[in-house]
């Protein structure tokens, strides 16, 4: 039946990840900082890493995102194997990760924040659309992404430095969803933030996945995980021992998975 025919394409869809990294083994000297990790998320869900300090959690997000190659494991983006062999190569596939510490340049206003970096970018389609990079495009390109995300800042022109830490953090994220058209990849992005300014990022978050990006991110704080994911996989001793849907799973079997009170 046609209708039953469209149901099933639909579900291959939803089954097919936009990334997938299976059986991810990495060690630092005589630290195995990953043992044959698994880690997949699919476009317009939003999967949370959870695990303890130590447990390999930024390093697969490294992984993912090449700045760490690894020493055994596959890669899939969309079903196809493919290897990184430097970040350029991950922000072509349209992977891009928001680090802890940003890296925002402080004596640059937004705008210039929002578009540094972009000449390794050729290929994108921004800049295909764009031609001749000038700053008056850059400049409306940046409005247009921060308002699409309802993320206001008092002056596109002014330098980051005069931010709170929730504007950078999604100021950053803006850039992020800019360049990345994939793949969202956000390390502990409320770690340092206050009640407000998590509920901010948390908001943008939730556009990103509306927009049917695929977004994986690692937190501490339980309540943000169950509010705003639709998966977890917890990562303990560098394996990745259970993964779980949000609404089928408690932060109780969740804190039990990461201390290893409860096996996977
Ligand atoms: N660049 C590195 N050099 C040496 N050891 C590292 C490096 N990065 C991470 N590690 C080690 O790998 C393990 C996993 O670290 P990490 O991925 O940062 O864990 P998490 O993000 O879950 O806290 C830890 O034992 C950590 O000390
Ligand atoms: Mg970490």
């Amino acid at each position: 039946m046609g209708t039953a025919d469209h149901r099933d394409s639909n579900a291959k869809t939803l089954l097919t990840p936009a990334i997938e990294a299976k059986n991810i083994s990495h060690s630092f000297g005589a630290v195995q900082a990953l043992v044959s990790a698994n880690i997949s998320v699919s476009a317009g869900e939003v999967k949370a890493i959870v695990g303890d300090n130590g447990a390999g959690k930024s390093t697969l997000l490294k992984v993912l995102s090449g700045l760490v190659i690894p020493d055994k494991g596959e890669i899939f983006i969309d079903g196809k194997s493919i290897s990184f062999s430097s970040p350029v190569d991950a922000l072509k596939s349209g992977i891009q990760t928001v680090y802890q510490d940003l890296a925002l340049i402080d004596t640059m206003s937004a705008t210039q924040n929002v578009f540094v970096g972009r000449e390794q970018l050729s290929s994108n389609w921004i800049l295909g659309k764009l031609g001749v990079v000038n700053d008056r495009h850059m400049h409306q390109e940046a409005i247009k992404a921060l308002s699409d995300l309802g993320i206001k800042i008092p002056s596109l022109n002014a330098t980051v430095r005069s931010m709170s830490g929730g504007q950078r953090q999604c100021l950053a994220i803006a850039r992020a969803m800019l360049f990345g058209h994939k793949v969202i990849i956000l390390d502990e992005p409320t770690a340092a933030l206050g009640v407000h300014e998590s509920a901010q990022v948390l908001s943008v978050v939730d556009q990103l996945r509306s927009k049917g990006l695929a977004i994986l991110i690692v937190s501490h704080n339980m309540q943000h995980v169950f509010k705003i994911t639709d998966s977890i996989t917890v990562m303990r001793l560098g394996a990745s021992v259970a993964s779980r849907k949000t609404n089928e799973t408690s932060p109780e079997e969740i804190v039990g998975l990461i201390t290893g009170a409860i096996s996977g």
